[in-house]
Formats: C-alpha cells, structure tokens, sequence
C-alpha cells in the first residue's frame, strides 16, 4: 500500500499510430488489469496517438494560431476525438473494477511545457489526465502534452514512488523535447 505511481499510456501503444482514430482495446484492457492489480495511489496520463497527432500536424495547432488556416474546427475536432480515446480508457478502468475521474486538461490548464498554469487536480481513486489542445495566451492555444502532465504530477505530488511509461510503437523516451534531440538523449 502506500505511494503515488504516475504512469503515462503513450498514444502510439494505445491506439494504431497510422489510422485516423483507432483504438488497441486489447492493450488498453491490459493495461487497466494490471492497474486493478495494485495498491499504490495512480495518476494515469495518456496519450493522443491516432487520435490527436494526425489532425494537430495538418493544422499545425501546436504553434497556435495562423491566420491562412482555419484551425477552430480542428482544435474542436481533436479535443472531442481526445475524449472518444478517453471515454474508451475510462470505461476500460471501470470494468475492471477501478474508481477513476478523468479531467480534460482544456478544462483546468493553460499554456503549453512543462511550466503550464492550473492546479493539478487529483481524486481519492485514479486520476486521469492526457494529452490535449489547451488555451495559451500568447498563441492562443497549443498541444499540452502527455509528457508535461507527467512531469508536473510526479514532482509536485507528495510521496511520488516512481514514473512509469508504458510506450509501444517508437523507440525509446527522450530526455529533451524531440526537435532538440540527438542520438545520445534516447533512454
Ligand atoms: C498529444 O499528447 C496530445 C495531442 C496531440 C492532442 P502526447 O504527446 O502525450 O501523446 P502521445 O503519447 O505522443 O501520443
């Protein structure tokens, strides 16, 4: 008993990278048993994969706003697709017999990194959070990642044992953000 665990789900094991939209139900169901089968405290951060990825790119919303596309319909798009992803993780949760509240990140976070503003919200059961198209005041929105999130709940909570990442489908975690990374920062 005892000990908060922060796990992160990546996007690219929980659903099929290269198709619009589709979930691994399979590795979503494993992962949920095996988070019914601990006594720790869990916060579970997920990722977007299929569901958030293609669309963001094509409209480009992690750099916020560009006037020459119209991006209002693919920010609502891919918040409401995060949540179909969500809705699979949490009812997924549910049969297994966990207790868990999901919180959407554009609902309480603002700006984009690891110094994003809000307070991290946390349940008595399993917390749930993921990977989102939040408010920014500079750009006016941008992509919060999984990452930031995980980083955030595993140095600001108290009595934090470990961050685990349950990743499929790329090579390894890096130390620094993708765009900055050399051969040397793959874990
Ligand atoms: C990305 O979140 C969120 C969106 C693109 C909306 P993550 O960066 O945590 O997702 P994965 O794990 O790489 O898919």
């Amino acid at each position: 008993m005892g000990g908060t665990v922060v796990i992160k789900w990546g996007g690219g094991l929980i659903t099929y990278k290269d198709q619009l939209c589709t979930v691994n139900l399979d590795v979503i169901d494993a992962l949920a048993k095996a988070c019914s089968q601990t006594g720790k405290q869990l916060v579970i951060v997920h990722g977007a994969g299929s569901f958030g990825h293609l669309k963001a790119k094509q409209f480009r919303l992690a750099e916020g706003r560009i006037d020459e596309l119209s991006q209002d319909e693919a920010i609502y798009d891919v918040r409401s697709d995060m949540l179909t992803l969500n809705k699979f993780v949490m009812d997924s949760l549910a049969k297994h017999g966990i207790s868990a509240k999901s919180y959407p990140p554009h609902e309480w976070a603002k700006g984009t990194g690891p110094k994003f503003k809000g307070d991290l919200p946390v349940f008595d059961g399993v917390t749930v959070v993921f990977g989102d198209v939040v408010d920014d005041e500079k750009q006016g929105f941008g992509i919060l990642s999984g990452d930031d999130l995980i980083l955030r709940y595993a140095t600001e909570l108290p009595e934090v044992e470990r961050a685990v990442f349950a990743i499929g489908g790329v090579d390894g975690i890096l130390r620094v953000p993708p765009a900055r990374a050399t051969a040397e920062d793959l874990i």
